[in-house]
């Protein structure tokens, strides 16, 4: 998960669902995150600090004029910390204090003054929860940059139900990986996962199938949305629960995977083939269920399914799974030649604790050079972001050129102002890069805009003067940005 080594200050407030909150604190500290607690006062009466201060080993603010706190004398300290801010559960109150930019306690006041994303996650009573005041406050936090996440429906422990309950603690964690992934290096990036093992249905109540459990393909469509891609995964069956963030296409026989898979590819960057597809599928389905006294034997005849590795090609990379009980580099080298694969994941099904099922794996990575590297025995999220490492490298070199097209907003004698959705090239914003132009060199920085509903990127400083030596740039001409030394020098120039 992408919380190792992060900070993540997280605020508790009174409602009845603060028990949850202990679980969530317990499940960040587990995964590596320094976990920094402030309750608010209306919180201690639901639960004790004690409970967090043991879970994360790290004293718990409670009080703004606190002498023996270590962030007292520093109010702002945490906001300054934090890598991201998460208040869960978060209260009617508190939605509405942080609304108003109130900073009369020491949650308010981190959330006011910190740089860092806040995830909030509601939680009360519906009638609360659907009051005009808390959606337009909800709504205001939501235009500020907040990620709200929830409310869940179903039952409300002030009776009845209702939309109001804390969403589960997995769908907060998610959500909170995603949010730290925004800096991460497959910003701008979709990437296409397959997982699962098919059905290929042979009456109505019987199948074909195989005993993948999706973990490999799940694992590495969390690795690459907590490195910020857009990642759509294309699943077949699998008891695993569905990703956070990520958009899941369900579907059942490789038939449906492969319609699934061509159009999840548009505008791809890469399409990773982690499922078990299954290579036959009966030639005849039967229309009602095959009764035991009516055949003695029964013969079923197969016909090949779909290659879709072989048969979905586009500009994006292709990279493919070869689960090997024997020759397996040999193997795994003749199908990525054969399919025309940027990168296979080789794996030997026999050795123990590795392939189907198992939560870890020990797989070789071969490129289209021939390049064999050779992995350790690693729990499945290991391998997925050792397998997203080389995908990483891969779209680097293929994506080292970039062009924007000028829009009268965008040409401004300060900014480039560049569409989030084509920001993939350049590093979060608050980062400064050189820009090697024919006027000579440019240090300017990458900063978010946001105004009104548009948010873009823009570069920042130092722009006025190459605007000034091009007068004959006009909208609609292009520009185009060329990666010189991957995230910090790019080259500017006219299309
Ligand atoms: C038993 C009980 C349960 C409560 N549960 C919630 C709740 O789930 N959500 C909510 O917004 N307020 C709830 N409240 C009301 C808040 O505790 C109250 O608004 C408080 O001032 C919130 O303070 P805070 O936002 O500073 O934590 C509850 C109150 C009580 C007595």
């Amino acid at each position: 998960m992408g919380l190792e080594g992060k900070t993540v200050v997280f605020g508790v407030t009174g409602s009845i669902a603060v028990y949850k909150a202990a679980d969530l604190a317990s499940q960040l500290t587990q995964a590596g995150a320094k976990v920094e607690v402030i309750m608010t006062e209306a919180a201690t009466e639901f639960i004790t600090p004690l409970t967090f201060r043991n879970i994360t080993g790290r004293p718990v603010v409670t009080k703004m004029f606190e002498l023996n706190s270590e962030f007292s004398v520093e109010h702002v300290a945490l906001a300054e910390a934090a890598d991201v801010v998460v208040i869960a559960p978060a209260t009617a109150n508190t939605i509405a204090r942080l609304a108003a930019g109130i900073a009369d306690d020491m949650l308010c006041c981190t959330v006011l003054a910190t740089k860092a994303p806040i995830v909030i996650a509601p939680a009360m009573h519906a009638a609360m929860y659907e009051n005009q005041i808390t959606q337009d406050n909800l709504a205001k936090l939501q235009a500020r940059g907040f990620t709200i996440v929830g409310p869940a429906y179903g039952r409300l422990a002030s009776g009845g139900t209702g939309l109001g309950r804390l969403v589960d603690v997995g769908e907060i964690l998610g959500t909170i990986c995603q949010v730290l992934g925004r800096s991460g290096d497959l910003v701008g990036k979709k990437i296409v996962v397959t997982a699962g093992g098919t059905q290929e249905p042979v009456d109505p109540v019987r199948c074909l199938t195989n005993r993948s459990s999706g973990k490999m393909g799940y694992a590495l469509a969390e690795a690459a949305r907590d490195r910020g891609a857009q990642v759509v995964l294309v699943s077949a069956p699998s008891a695993l629960p569905k990703p956070v963030c990520v958009d899941v296409v369900n579907v059942g026989t490789a038939q449906e995977m492969y319609e699934a898979v061509k159009k999840a590819v548009d505008k791809a960057d890469a399409l990773i083939m982690a499922a078990a597809v299954a290579d036959y599928r009966t030639k005849k389905v039967a229309e009602s269920k095959i009764k035991r006294q009516q055949v003695a034997s029964l013969t079923l005849e197969l016909e090949r399914t779909p290659d879709i590795l072989g048969e979905v090609k586009g500009k994006f990379l292709r990279i493919g799974f070869a689960a090997e009980s024997e020759n397996m580099v040999a193997n795994a080298k003749e199908k990525l030649q054969r399919k025309q694969l940027d990168l296979i994941v080789a794996n030997d099904i026999t050795a123990k604790g590795s392939g189907i099922g198992a939560d870890t794996n020990q797989v070789v990575i071969i490129d289209r050079k021939g390049k064999v590297e050779e992995l350790p025995l690693l729990p499945k999220r290991q391998v997925a972001d050792r397998i997203l490492d080389r995908v990483v490298e891969l779209l680097d070199k293929a994506s080292k050129r970039f062009e924007i097209i000028l829009k009268p907003s965008y040409i401004n004698s300060h900014f480039i102002h560049i569409p989030v959705a084509e920001r993939g090239l350049f590093p979060e914003f608050k980062r400064s890069l050189t820009l090697l132009t024919d006027i000579g060199e440019i240090e300017t920085t990458a900063g978010l805009c946001k105004s009104g509903t548009h948010r873009a990127l823009e570069l920042r400083k130092g722009l006025g003067k190459w605007y000034e030596a091009h007068p004959e740039l006009k909208s609609g001409d292009g520009v185009i940005f060329e990666v010189v030394e991957p995230l910090k020098k790019y080259r500017l120039r006219k299309a």
